[in-house]
């Protein structure tokens, strides 16, 4: 552990992936918390698509979470409900740094998910109802029609949908990697053997 200074240094390392969130947040171009979200189907193809990353969740001691919102009923909603498993990068330009995460999931669903979606324009909130995500779609008319006849239903209060929340993905392994010269990157991998254990961190080779 002792190794780790400058931007490696700490003990938590969801107080890290803020710090280095945070950063990225005054340089990244733009969206810069969103992550390439990695599930894997039934046959075990691995799935990748970017979503944003909406809460780092950081309890103090060592343990957390990452939270993001989605449709439950999309690809990666049924993909992440048959594995309980879920991995993702996120890479800063700017900065010429990552962090990949690798764990398990739960949803949330409770008070939580409802202030979140609480907090989004009108527009998105009646958009989740309105996506039936991943499904194949006749036109984009027939979506805009939908928008339509759930913005009458539903009125300028619309409550979250059931089949729309927060997926919590609780690390068993997080990297944090930066540039280094001569390619020779700096790479930490913190390791703990269940989703509650003390962590372990490793230099690894670049
Ligand atoms: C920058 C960016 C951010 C996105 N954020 C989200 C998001 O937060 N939630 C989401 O469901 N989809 C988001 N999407 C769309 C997803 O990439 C994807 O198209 C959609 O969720 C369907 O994925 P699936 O069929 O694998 O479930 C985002 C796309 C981009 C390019």
């Amino acid at each position: 552990m002792s190794e780790r200074s400058g931007i490696f240094a700490g003990d938590d390392p969801f107080a890290l992936a803020q710090t280095w969130l945070a950063e990225a947040e005054t340089s990244e171009l733009n969206d810069p918390n969103a992550i390439a979200l990695s599930t894997v189907d039934a046959e075990g193809l691995p799935n990748a698509r970017m979503v944003l990353l909406k809460e780092i969740e950081c309890h103090g001691d060592g343990q957390g979470g990452f939270v993001f919102y989605t449709n439950y009923g999309s690809a990666k909603g049924q993909e992440i409900a048959a594995t309980g498993k879920a991995a993702f990068v996120m890479h800063w330009k700017s900065l010429r740094r990552q962090i990949r995460v690798r764990g398990i999931t739960e949803k949330e669903e409770g008070p939580q998910a409802d202030a979140y979606y609480a907090s989004r324009s009108l527009k998105s909130r009646l958009g989740a109802w309105a996506s039936d995500q991943s499904k194949p779609l006749s036109s984009r008319t027939s979506l805009m029609a939908d928008v339509a006849r759930i913005t009458a239903e539903k009125g300028p209060n619309p409550p979250r949908p059931e089949f729309w929340g927060g997926i919590r993905i609780t690390p068993v392994e997080i990297e944090f990697w930066a540039d280094g010269a001569f390619r020779l990157h700096d790479r930490f991998r913190w390791r703990r053997e269940g989703a509650q254990g003390a962590w372990d961190v490793q230099r690894l080779n670049p």
